[in-house]
C-alpha cells in the first residue's frame, strides 16, 4: 500500500516537471529536409560531429559502447539496431537532439544549429544500413 502511494507520488511529480518546461516547438510542423539527409555529404558531416559530441556515450562505432556508457540513466542507443531504426524517424531523432530525453542521460544540444542536427540525423539513421 505504502509502495503504491510512493509510486503515485513520483508519477505526479514527474508529470509536474514535464509541465514546468514545456517545449515551445511543435515538432509535427517541422519540415524534414529529405534531400539533405539522404546525401552522403550530410552523413559525412554528421559522422564528424558524432565523433566529437556523441561517441563518448554512443561509441566511436555508434554501437552504444562509448567510454562513458556506465552509470548513465538509460542505455545509449546502439544505432546498428535495426529494430530501433524501424521504429524511429528523422523527425523523432531531430526532436531528441533538440530536447534531450527527459529523465535519462541523453542531453539536449542547443549548441548545434538545425543544419548540424539534420547532418547528425542523416548519419545515425544510416548506420543500421551502411554501418559506421
Ligand atoms: C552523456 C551521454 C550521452 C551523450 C553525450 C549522447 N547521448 Fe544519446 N543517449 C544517451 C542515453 C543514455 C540514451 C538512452 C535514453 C533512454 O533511455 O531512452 C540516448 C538515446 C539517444 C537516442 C534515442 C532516442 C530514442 O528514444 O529513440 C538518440 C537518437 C541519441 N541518443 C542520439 C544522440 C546523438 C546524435 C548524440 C550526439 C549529438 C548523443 N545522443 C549524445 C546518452 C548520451
Amino acid at each position: 500500500m505504502k509502495a503504491t502511494g510512493a509510486l503515485l507520488m513520483s508519477l505526479a511529480l514527474s508529470a509536474c516537471n514535464a509541465e514546468d518546461a514545456p517545449s515551445t516547438v511543435d515538432y509535427s510542423t517541422v519540415e524534414v529536409p529529405v534531400e539533405r539527409i539522404s546525401s552522403n555529404e550530410a552523413r559525412g558531416r554528421g559522422r564528424t560531429l558524432f565523433s566529437k559530441k556523441c561517441a563518448l556515450c554512443h561509441g566511436e562505432r555508434a554501437d552504444g559502447r562509448g567510454a562513458r556508457r556506465e552509470g548513465l540513466s538509460g542505455k545509449p542507443i546502439n544505432f546498428h539496431n535495426k529494430e530501433w531504426r524501424a521504429n524511429t524517424s528523422p523527425l523523432s531523432v531531430f526532436e531528441t537532439l533538440s530536447e534531450g530525453k527527459r529523465g535519462t542521460s541523453m542531453p539536449a544540444w542547443p549548441t548545434l544549429s538545425d543544419e548540424q542536427k539534420w547532418d547528425v540525423v542523416a548519419y545515425v539513421l544510416s548506420v543500421a544500413e551502411d554501418g559506421p
